[in-house]
């Protein structure tokens, strides 16, 4: 094996960049569960990859053959049901895990300098993952696949001057049709899973390079012993590939057991109107996108006027990539913040799950105003954040990691 292995080195840097990356890598020694979404990330990434290799062995993307192949997976294909199901339910999986991933950003500073770089390709992961959820959400050609992507691509109608324009190439028809679709497929296939695995690959690198923050925000690049090596750090493996594995198996226990018992998740993950094919003649009731997408279309939603609506959205995206420069705390973990940090904070979760579930309801003028006002808490908790965050007094952060 060594005989080979030097072989292999001579000529491929296998066992440097497993030395780099795993065995000879660094990491603090406090990680708690929060640490776990990242390394599920993956998992669920790999996931949706090798299922959707599968389930394009069998679907067809035209709008004749999509909703009757889907069918056909379901019903005759072997072991299809499981596929989609295990496609189907990891999107809903990928962002559970991937804001709970933010979260911990948000709560540890982690998107702090020096990880700017870490957290803005994180950012654009995110805003690729929600392409990605939204194109992937038409293929099945299902009555509200049909209608959420109306609604979505009408959108940049509200562009002035151009907006017809743009709407008619995004769709490559005058209204959604199979052009659409193929284009869709095409981009949910291919394109936006290489773009991802891309970025995801040069966000581990960036991550790499400046090493990881931990629950208390502390370098602990400050304390190294004779060698150089981190006083508080452990090799990432076999210390951390092991613990991730804990992690892993209980997301699988919580995975498996939507997926056997109830995979639709009372139609959160499946939504109803999706049992039926598409008909453009035949408006559901109640349009609402996948829970994931809900806290921006109602934020969407929130302004009078569609084109400011547009505008808030995006904004509400947009704004997140400047994190770094907004939080001007002294110290980056909620551990030694203020307590103006503590309430800002969970006022904004809550701000974002009120917004999650006005998204899934049909308007009424009340929950207008609810939606209005948690909006405008949205965007003054970020805007106004070069303020806040200096207000009120921090706890003095140890020198060592505490665990
Ligand atoms: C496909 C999606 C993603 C994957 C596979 C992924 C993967 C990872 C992995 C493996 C780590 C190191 C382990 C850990 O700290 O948990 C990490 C760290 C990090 N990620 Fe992601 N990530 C994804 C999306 C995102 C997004 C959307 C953001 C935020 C916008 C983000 C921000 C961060 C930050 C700030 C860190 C450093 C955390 C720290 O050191 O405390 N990631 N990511």
């Amino acid at each position: 094996m060594s005989q080979f292995m030097q072989w292999i080195d001579a000529r491929f840097p296998a066992t440097k960049v497993w030395n780099e990356h795993l065995a000879q890598y660094y990491a603090p020694k406090n990680f708690n569960f929060w640490y776990f979404f990242g390394s599920l990330a993956m998992l669920v990434l790999v996931n949706q990859i090798l299922t959707g290799i599968w389930l394009t062995m069998n679907y067809t993307p035209t709008g004749e053959g999509a909703y009757a192949s889907v069918e056909f997976i379901m019903r005759d294909v072997e072991w299809g049901w499981l596929l989609r199901y295990m496609h189907g339910v990891g999107a809903s999986a990928f962002f559970v895990v991937v804001y709970l991933h933010m979260f911990r950003g948000l709560i540890y500073g982690s998107f702090r300098k020096p990880r700017e770089l870490v957290w803005i390709f994180g950012m654009i992961i995110f805003v690729i993952l929600m392409a990605e959820g939204f194109m992937g959400y038409l293929l099945p050609w299902g009555n509200m696949s049909y209608w959420g992507a109306q609604v979505i691509i009408n959108l940049f109608s509200a562009i002035p001057e151009y907006g017809d324009d743009i709407a008619v190439w995004i769709r490559g028809d005058f209204i959604i049709s199979g052009a659409t679709l193929n284009r869709f497929f095409a981009l949910h296939v291919v394109a936006l899973p290489m773009a991802l695995l891309l970025m995801v690959f040069l966000h581990i690198v960036a991550l790499h390079q400046v090493g990881s923050n931990n629950p208390d925000g502390i370098d602990i690049k400050k304390n190294k012993d004779e060698n150089g090596i981190p006083l508080d750090g452990i090799p990432f493996h076999p210390y951390y590939t092991v613990k991730d594995i804990v992690g892993v198996g209980v997301f699988l226990f919580i995975f498996c057991w939507i997926i056997f018992f109830n995979p639709e998740m009372g139609g959160y993950f499946f939504e109803p109107p999706n049992f039926t094919p598409a008909d453009p003649l035949k408006t559901p009731a109640h349009i609402a996108p996948v829970w994931y997408f809900t806290p921006y279309y109602s934020i969407l939603k929130a302004v009078p006027n569609q084109g400011g609506g547009v505008i808030a959205m995006a904004g509400s995206l947009v704004i997140m990539f400047f994190l770094p420069w907004l939080d001007r705390s002294p110290v980056l973990s909620i551990r030694y913040k203020s307590p103006i940090f503590k309430v800002a904070i969970t006022l904004f979760v809550v701000c974002f799950f009120i917004l999650g579930y006005l998204g899934m309801k049909a308007p009424t003028e009340m929950r207008a105003i609810v939606a209005r006002v948690c909006t405008i808490y949205y965007f003054a908790f970020f805007l106004l954040m070069p303020w806040w965050s200096q207000w009120g007094t921090t706890k003095p952060v140890p020198e060592r990691v505490t665990h």
